[in-house]
């Protein structure tokens, strides 16, 4: 059992630091109790999988007005939902995207369900996908992984140990550090930190409310890690 937390530093960080996007509820409103439409959440997970949050906007955007509830997602024309996502690649991605709207459409009355073990048996959903949506739509505790968790945890516990041999360290890492409530708050600050302050190169420790209890930075091997065997 590891005595070290970031949770709390990280949510108050991340109070202030929340970057803005069009499918977030900012930490302010989640606090009160608002929470973002799970549709929104599920379509910009999957369309994040694969291009920047930059790019997605756009396609955020168009998706979202064209098609404003899941059930119009659901009766579109297969070849319109193809070019609207052309640009995005990974087209299984699009037909995933569409067999799922038409199933929760169909079978659960456009309700997305809440649990991650429900979540997995939609198309396109993976762990990944199921983690962020209990946590980021429902606010259910959930520990969400991606490269940037990995990342992050990896240079605060300072783990040598390569990729992907790490990975099932760094998952029970993870689940380690979750706060007891704003598990969404929680996983989309430990994303924002990656993606802004503790990046894969040129790192911002200066700006890090973690810095302190972060053993790769007393090391000095933040840079370096995490280690990755060699293809
Ligand atoms: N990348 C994937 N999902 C994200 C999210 N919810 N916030 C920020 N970056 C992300």
């Amino acid at each position: 059992p590891n005595k070290v937390n970031i949770s709390t530093e990280l949510l108050t960080w991340y109070d202030a630091h929340a970057r803005e996007m069009p499918w977030r509820v900012p930490p302010q409103a989640r606090l009160r109790g608002e929470l973002p439409d799970p549709y929104h959440v599920w379509l910009s997970e999957v369309m994040l999988q694969q291009t920047t949050v930059a790019a997605v906007g756009k396609y955020f955007h168009d998706f979202t007005t064209r098609w404003p509830r899941i059930q119009d997602l659901a009766a579109a024309q297969d070849a319109d939902v193809m070019a609207a996502w052309a640009g995005l690649g990974y087209y299984a991605r699009a037909r995933n995207l569409l067999k799922c709207a038409r199933f929760v459409t169909s079978n659960l009355n456009g309700a997305f369900p809440k649990t991650e073990r429900e979540l997995m048996k939609l198309p396109g959903i993976g762990p990944y996908t199921a983690a962020a949506i209990t946590a980021i739509a429902f606010d259910g505790r959930a520990s969400v992984l991606d490269g940037n968790v990995e990342r992050v945890m990896a240079r605060i516990f300072a783990i040598e140990n390569p990729l992907p041999g790490a990975k099932e360290e760094l998952r029970a890492l993870a689940l380690s550090q979750m706060p007891n409530s704003r598990y969404g708050d929680y996983a989309q600050a430990v994303m924002d930190l990656g993606a802004t302050i503790c990046t894969p190169r040129r790192l911002q420790c200066a700006q890090c409310p973690i810095r302190p209890k972060c053993r790769a930075h007393a090391q000095g091997i933040a840079p370096d890690l995490p280690n990755k065997t060699p293809k």
